[in-house]
């Protein structure tokens, strides 16, 4: 797999596993150690999805070194609006049995989110989050964050597929050197996305599979992104995507699928 610099010179692997709606227990358990097993060595947790317990005891149980392992886990915006960063990041590294994180991540931009910032910096200078971040923040809210941050996030999640690349945000985002992860990288749950005809005529030009394909189009665009699967079959084929490279036509052709709809929350009006 790939790997990728971020502005403090960590190293994130290319591809991350996304666990958000696996359901703690069996299901999340088996999703992780099958991704470990098919080589994923990036988990994408959050403490909202319920599941950080389940994603730790996979972990554990693969006997792989923590330090080739990055663990991605995200602080809810209640625990921001209720300024309980530190008790919140206690409490993520108690669920997933680790004693730190690789990356730490502001879930929404949430009310507080300025302060919260403050305590996440904290947190970084004492070493037990080795990178800091946000997600789904727009343009106006990394604006914000930079007027009172001493720390630029290096990581911004944001929502990202072929019929919503919101590649605005992403440009600015690359000009800032702030790398972004792609959610629902494949048009998330429920998804029709992977039927449409361009992606299914370019799967079978590259003899691969539609999720491959759009997978390959992240990558390419210099995204990491985080598909989520609870098939073991599906796990392991969205990571076989080195052996293949999409023309710049073929690139074009999804960038032009954009429909600027997207399919979860708008960051600048959500009521969670
Ligand atoms: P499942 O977990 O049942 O495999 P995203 O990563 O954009 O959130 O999309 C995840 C959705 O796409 C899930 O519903 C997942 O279902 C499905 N999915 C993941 N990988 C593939 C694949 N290779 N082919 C088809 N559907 C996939």
């Amino acid at each position: 797999m790939n790997t990728v610099k971020l502005s403090n010179g960590v190293l994130m692997p290319g591809i991350g596993f996304g666990v958000y709606q696996t359901k703690s227990g069996k299901e999340t358990e088996n999703a992780v150690e099958w991704a470990l097993e098919a080589g994923y060595r990036h988990i994408d947790t959050a403490v909202i999805y319920g599941n950080e317990t389940s994603v730790g005891k996979a972990v554990k149980k693969s006997g792989i070194p923590r330090d080739s392992l990055f663990i991605t886990t995200k602080l809810w915006n209640e625990d921001i609006r209720k300024e309980r960063v530190d008790q919140a990041f206690e409490k993520s590294l108690e669920n997933l049995g680790l004693d730190y994180i690789d990356l730490y991540l502001i879930h929404w931009p949430a009310q507080g989110f300025e302060k919260a910032w403050k305590v996440m910096e904290e947190l970084y200078n004492k070493g037990k989050i080795k990178a800091v971040g946000v997600s789904n923040f727009q343009i106006h809210h990394l604006k914000e964050l930079e007027k009172v941050s001493l720390l630029k996030p290096m990581v911004n999640q944001i929502e990202s597929n072929p019929v919503f690349n919101n590649q605005d945000l992403i440009n600015y985002c690359k000009n800032e050197n702030i790398l972004v992860e792609a959610w629902s990288p494949l048009g998330g749950t429920g998804t029709t996305i992977l039927g449409l005809p361009e992606l299914e005529s370019l799967g079978k030009k590259y003899s691969k599979s539609p999720a491959q394909i759009v997978i390959k189009w992240h990558l390419q665009r210099g995204l990491v992104p985080l598909p989520k699967s609870v098939h073991r079959e599906r796990i392991f084929s969205n990571i076989d995507v080195y052996d293949f490279t999409l023309d710049s036509r073929d690139i074009e052709l999804i960038n032009s699928l954009n429909k600027n709809t997207r399919v979860g929350p708008d960051p600048d009006n959500f009521d969670f």
